[in-house]
């Protein structure tokens, strides 16, 4: 059900779905998937787009340009759309030894090292909550490159992530995105 922005909102998810795919379940890791993320979250990604705040090169290219005509009531409307879609189901990525890394690495973080558990804030199944994105069942391409790019601080709310991430390797990296692939 939409309200308010919800014309627009209604034509627009045509021109999402080009890119991140029917009902936000996209099929490249070139495109994030938006189904199931919580309302707070995409709304919060679109005004930092919209503002251009959030300024990965491909962001830049591809999201400034579409959120720029986007009323506050619309991204809501598109914001409420996508966090009820069902989402892209788990896609087993890489060997059940990587899985098992990642999957350690998301549950308890690594202790004394100042990486925490990711599921404290994304939620015990990744589901996320809040400002805090779903990360299950996302390409695990795109979160590989989301854990690298928040050093670059490319993301103003990236803040909390800037800090988890600086002590992780390239290869926890490449483990908990692909364990996050999966769920
Ligand atoms: C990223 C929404 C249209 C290409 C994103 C993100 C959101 C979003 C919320 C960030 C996802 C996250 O942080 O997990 C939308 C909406 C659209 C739309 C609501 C329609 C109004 C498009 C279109 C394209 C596109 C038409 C392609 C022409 C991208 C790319 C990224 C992105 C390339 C980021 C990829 C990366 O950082 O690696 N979009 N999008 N989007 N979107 Fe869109
Ligand atoms: C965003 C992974 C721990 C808070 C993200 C994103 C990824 C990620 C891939 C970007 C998702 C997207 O663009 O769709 C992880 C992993 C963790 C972890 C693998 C454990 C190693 C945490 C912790 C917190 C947290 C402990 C809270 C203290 C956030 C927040 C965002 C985020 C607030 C959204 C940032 C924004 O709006 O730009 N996380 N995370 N994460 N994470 Fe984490």
């Amino acid at each position: 059900d939409m309200n308010g922005g919800t014309d627009i909102a209604r034509r627009a998810i045509h021109v999402c779905a080009a890119c991140h795919g029917e009902g936000g379940r996209s099929a490249s890791a070139a495109y994030p998937s938006l189904a199931g993320q919580p309302v707070q979250y995409t709304a919060r990604q679109l005004k930092d787009f919209r503002a251009q705040q959030r300024a990965e090169a491909d962001n830049k290219a591809y999201m400034w340009g579409v959120s720029a005509l986007l009323d506050d009531d619309t991204i809501q409307a598109l914001a409420e759309y996508y966090a009820v879609q069902a989402p892209a189901p788990g896609r087993a990525r890489g060997p059940d030894r990587l899985l098992k890394e990642g999957r350690r690495l998301f549950e308890d973080g690594v202790p004394g090292s100042g990486i925490r558990a990711c599921a404290g804030c994304h939620g015990e199944r990744a589901e996320g909550a809040a400002g805090f994105p779903r990360l299950a069942g996302q390409h695990a391409d795109y979160l590989e490159r989301q854990l690298k790019g928040f050093s670059t601080r490319l993301r103003p709310h990236g803040v909390l992530m800037r800090a988890e991430t600086a002590g992780m390797s390239a290869q926890q990296m490449k483990a908990v995105a692909a364990y996050l692939q999966s769920l």
